[in-house]
């Protein structure tokens, strides 16, 4: 069976693992510092915060974005504008912060959220808006910019924007990594993304003051870089929690740091010979490709007809295929958020992704476009 997502480790990971074991330090230490030194570089800007999670990070950037007094105050605080088609990882980090998810349908074309939907569903109760680069594909960041001066102008405020940047890692929006947008963006590095740290994640703010402060709250509150290095001791203003990395997942990233161009490539690679191969396959059309926009493909989303018939085909043909992420809207836990969303109907009648990662050889994938062209 070929796989619909594999881990990426480095050879030299085992080896960079061991000497923090035996360094006599596992925390946070010189390898987080490294790691995000290497970071900065990498998506260029100062503004980096690891921490143990995606989710961790999500959760910390709604605080920052919807708690800017840092009153840490649970209670009805509001609404956040999401997507229903993510990992529910994103949706429970709005519950958690005390707001309230508003869903923005799904636009079938990217399937990312409908800007206009999102444009129509911003009110004076808006807090702040999560959105998702769904397989890396990324939002249209400069119209979302435009929809927020014009719902600054009628409602006095601009609602934060976070990025989920979970599927995204490599992709760029007008030339630049996302997390260079303006907006609080979020990185998962778990055990099956392009980049891994075995469990890990990244916040790039966009400016020291907030960066200064997630860095703090990370770490229950408390000033690591501070003189003395944040003893216990020392009064905390506003408590926080414990999101850090540690230097044994700092050292996985460095080491397989030095190999993500040659791995996103191939992703690349295979995602390219799927638009050549599969533009004009019967039963099929594939999602947006913007030129001011490079996805970095963690998997590739197909719209098929018969998408169950689909699915049995390709799994008879020895290819894993899935639709990824449920629907969140219909768990019990989002039930009181209920609306009428067309788009996601249309989505989740059709999504199929298919495998495109490096370990999809030239044989593989040849083999995939083979098993959709005979039909199903
Ligand atoms: C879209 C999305 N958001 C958030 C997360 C959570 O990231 P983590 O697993 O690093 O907590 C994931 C996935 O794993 C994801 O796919």
């Amino acid at each position: 069976m070929i796989p619909l997502m594999k881990v990426q480790m480095s050879e030299a990971a085992p080896a960079a693992v061991s000497r923090v074991l035996t360094s006599g330090m596992v925390g946070q230490g010189p390898m987080v510092d490294e790691f995000e030194q290497a970071l900065r570089e990498r998506i260029g800007n100062p503004h980096v915060a690891t921490v143990n999670s995606g989710t961790s990070g999500l959760h910390l950037a709604l605080r920052l974005a919807t708690d800017p007094a840092g009153t840490g105050q649970n209670g009805d605080r509001g609404e956040v504008l999401t997507t229903p088609l993510t990992m529910v990882a994103a949706n429970w980090a709005i519950l958690a912060n005390g707001l309230r998810p508003k869903w923005v349908d799904v636009d079938p074309a990217t399937l990312n959220v409908d800007l206009d939907d999102l444009a129509r569903k911003i009110t004076p109760a808006t807090r702040a808006i999560l959105i998702v680069h769904f397989a890396g594909y990324p939002v249209d960041l400069a119209r979302l910019s435009g929809l927020l001066d014009e719902a600054e102008a009628v409602h006095g405020f601009r609602p934060a924007v976070i990025e989920d940047c979970a599927h995204a890692w490599g992709a760029t929006y007008r030339g630049s990594p996302l997390g260079n947008h303006g907006n609080i963006a979020v990185y998962s590095f778990q055990s099956v993304k392009h980049f891994t740290t075995g469990d890990g994640g990244l916040m790039v703010l966009p400016d020291a003051e907030l960066n200064e402060r997630a860095r703090r709250l990370r770490w229950f509150g408390i000033d690591r870089e501070a003189p003395g290095r944040g003893l216990t001791r020392d009064d905390i203003p506003e408590w926080g929690y414990k999101f850090h990395m540690n230097d044994i997942n700092a050292s996985i990233g460095l080491a397989n740091l030095a190999e993500t161009d040659e791995v996103i490539r191939r992703y690349r690679d295979n995602a390219g010979f799927y638009d050549r191969e599969l533009a004009s396959a019967d039963g099929v059309r594939l999602t947006e490709r913007a030129p001011d926009r490079q996805s970095s493909f963690w998997v590739y989303p197909l719209l098929v007809s018969g998408k169950d018939a689909f699915i049995k085909h390709m799994t008879e043909a020895g290819v894993m295929v899935s639709q990824v992420h449920e629907r969140n809207d219909q768990h019990t836990a989002l039930r009181p958020y209920l609306s009428l969303l067309p788009g996601l109907e249309k989505v989740v009648e059709q999504l199929v992704c298919i495998p495109v990662g490096r370990w999809v050889s030239d044989e593989d994938r040849a083999h995939i476009v083979d098993a959709i062209e005979a039909g199903w």
